[in-house]
């Protein structure tokens, strides 16, 4: 009898709670769509059904982040898996540098959650292949593709960003020369528009192209300058980092706050990936630098995918001001990046 209306009680204060308050419980959000994730994971291949190879790497990376967080979760078999089958591939089954990239931020999140050294030697790997690729064309930045057809900014956004994680895991100093060099590259590559945004790429002449301005270039570049800082002592990359952010969220955000790439249908499946990047660029930027705006757009972000853009299996949808339509692994795992990233915020 005690224990029945204890568990009225409970029930009752639930309701009570969640209806009067519109109370986000960001955390559950994250736990129920990292299992919901899990739908699509080929225990065989060690990737994601439905989406491609990179797209693998960032549900890798939202998996780990989710173990992170929440230690009650259980992905590290996942994580072990993933890596035992595809570790010796990962190089060769990447045509394009920013595909290493994506993997060896996966595996250096692997290697902070477990401290297993082979997740670090992979990125290491990773990073070495993604060095041949640096280029005389333009006076550096790496190629985008193996092939030397494009430089490109989100490439060379990763490269820095790898190399800033490297340098304050290992205790090889050429990861922050790396990371530095990188850096003084890019910000004079002209990528970097005058409005602090980072559009895609350089022409034939060395010049920003003016092409799209999508959300992921400027959230790769914000944590990898957050990284830098930590790496070099130096708190002047923070402050181009919160320049970068915030012309983005006044530049894809609309006007609920809700973040938008220029497309948003039919656009293939590496767009699909892009939104939810940022997210979690920014949750880094935050723990940096405390700026309640910052943590007021993740929750934004993740209020609106939770109320619009989500199925009854808890399955995410590209369009995060809804209405939900249909989700992959790759729509699926962006929009829970921004789950997790608001969850990590949360009581800081
Ligand atoms: C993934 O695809 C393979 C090959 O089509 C299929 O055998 C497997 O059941 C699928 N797994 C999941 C989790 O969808
Ligand atoms: C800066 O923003 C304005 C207004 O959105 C836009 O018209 C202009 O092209 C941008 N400039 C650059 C260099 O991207």
């Amino acid at each position: 009898m005690a224990r029945l209306s204890n568990y009225l009680l409970t029930l009752l204060g639930t309701f009570v709670f969640t209806q009067g308050t519109q109370a986000y419980d960001y955390l559950s959000h994250a736990r129920s769509s990292s299992d919901a994730l899990m739908h699509w994971y080929n225990q065989g291949t060690g990737v994601f059904n439905g989406t491609g190879w990179w797209n693998s790497a960032e549900c890798i990376t939202a998996l780990a982040d989710m173990q992170g967080i929440d230690p009650t979760s259980n992905f590290q078999d996942t994580l072990r898996n993933t890596l035992e089958i595809n570790k010796n591939v990962m190089t060769t089954k990447s045509d394009f540098y920013d595909d290493e990239g994506w993997w060896a931020l996966a595996w250096i999140k692997a290697y902070d959650l477990t401290h297993d050294q082979d997740y670090l030697n992979t990125a290491e790997q990773l990073f070495d292949d993604m060095a041949k690729g640096w280029s005389i064309d333009c006076k550096g930045g790496i190629w985008w593709d193996k092939d030397h057809t494009y430089l490109n900014s989100i490439a060379n956004e990763l490269f820095l960003s790898v190399a800033a994680h490297l340098a304050s895991r290992t205790r090889n100093i050429k990861y922050l020369d790396w990371a530095i060099k990188e850096w003084q590259w890019f910000e004079q590559s002209g990528l970097i528009s005058k409005n602090n945004t980072v559009n895609d790429g350089l022409d034939g002449s060395c010049r920003n192209n003016g092409y799209t301005v999508w959300s992921y270039n400027q959230g790769v570049i914000v944590g990898g300058l957050v990284e830098l800082s930590k790496a070099s002592f130096d708190d002047s990359y923070i402050v181009i980092a919160r320049d970068i952010a915030w012309a983005a969220i006044e530049t894809l955000t609309d006007s609920n706050g809700v973040l938008h790439d220029s497309c948003e249908r039919g656009c293939g499946g590496d767009v699909s990936q892009f939104k939810g990047i940022f997210n979690r660029n920014v949750a880094q930027l935050y723990t940096a630098t405390s700026d309640p705006g910052l943590k007021k757009f993740l929750e934004t972000n993740a209020q609106s995918i939770w109320k619009n853009d989500r199925d009854s299996q808890n399955r995410l949808g590209l369009k995060w001001s809804g209405p939900y339509d249909k989700a992959d692994a790759s729509t699926h795992s962006s929009a829970l990046m921004a789950l997790i990233a608001a969850a990590s915020v949360q009581g800081s």
